[in-house]
């Protein structure tokens, strides 16, 4: 059995007064995981606030390497010492601002690993490549290159977020969401065995109080990476709700 998971991405969004509503968030005993990724600069913070809550603390991205010269950068372990269970790799964000590729991905999700993080690894397509002939070849091949060898169901979560749907309002079709979720899935158990078919699969991109519970039908869907409707209890809770319900 998969756990599900609702991981909330606040981006660069964010002040001390905010991570309040982080201690209101619940999903009772045997409910999905929460996972909430403020910017570094508050993740100590969030972590006291949530010591002893359902939700747990995430870093939103990492150096490779375990320390050394690379300002404004952070290690994993250092995400793991401010109170982070996880770390998101590879946001389609930070591959555009920053050119990073799926090599240098999965060189951050081996250092998350080292630092006994999980690695919420994101991989999802361009408007562009959706509308081209190779769509499910293009994100097949972002996972291969992206995941570590090593990747374990309890080491790595793998993230689709078709970039055109994050942040505008926009989600595929049902019909495409299982179908890039079973791509997805039948790869991971292709190079993983059982391990890839107990591996984490979120959707991101848009997802809404009002969208949540349909999207959380595919069977391949273990929950969401939640970007604007993370930054709000009030959006946030229904969408942890939907998810346990489903
Ligand atoms: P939105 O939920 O705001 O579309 O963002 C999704 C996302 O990028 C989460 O990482």
């Amino acid at each position: 059995m998969r756990r599900k998971l609702a991981a909330g991405n606040w981006k660069m969004n964010g002040t001390p007064e905010m991570l309040a509503e982080l201690s209101t968030l619940s999903s009772g005993d045997s409910g999905p995981q929460i996972i909430i990724c403020p910017p570094a600069p508050l993740l100590t913070r969030a972590a006291d606030v949530t010591l002893g809550s359902r939700v747990e603390i995430g870093g939103q991205d990492c150096h490779a390497n375990a320390s050394g010269a690379h300002t404004g950068d952070i290690a994993a372990t250092m995400l793991k010492d401010a109170g982070a269970t996880s770390v998101i790799v590879g946001h389609s964000e930070r591959r555009a601002d920053h050119a990073e590729t799926d090599a240098q991905v999965r060189a951050k999700a081996e250092a998350a690993c080292r630092a006994g993080l999980t690695a919420i690894i994101c991989i999802g397509e361009s408007e562009e490549e959706r509308l081209g002939p190779d769509c499910l070849g293009i994100i097949a091949g972002q996972l291969d290159g992206s995941t570590p060898d090593t990747a374990t169901a309890d080491t790595t979560v793998i993230a689709y977020e078709p970039i055109w749907a994050i942040g505008t309002g926009r989600v595929p079709t049902m019909e495409q969401i299982i179908e890039t979720h079973d791509m997805i899935r039948a790869n991971l158990i292709t190079r993983f065995g059982d391990q890839g078919a107990q591996m984490r699969i979120l959707y991101g991109g848009s997802v809404k109080p009002a969208n949540a519970a349909d999207i959380f039908k595919a069977e391949n869907v273990d929950g969401a990476l939640v970007g604007g409707a993370s930054l709000k209890a009030s959006d946030f809770q229904p969408i942890i709700d939907a998810l346990a319900a489903s």
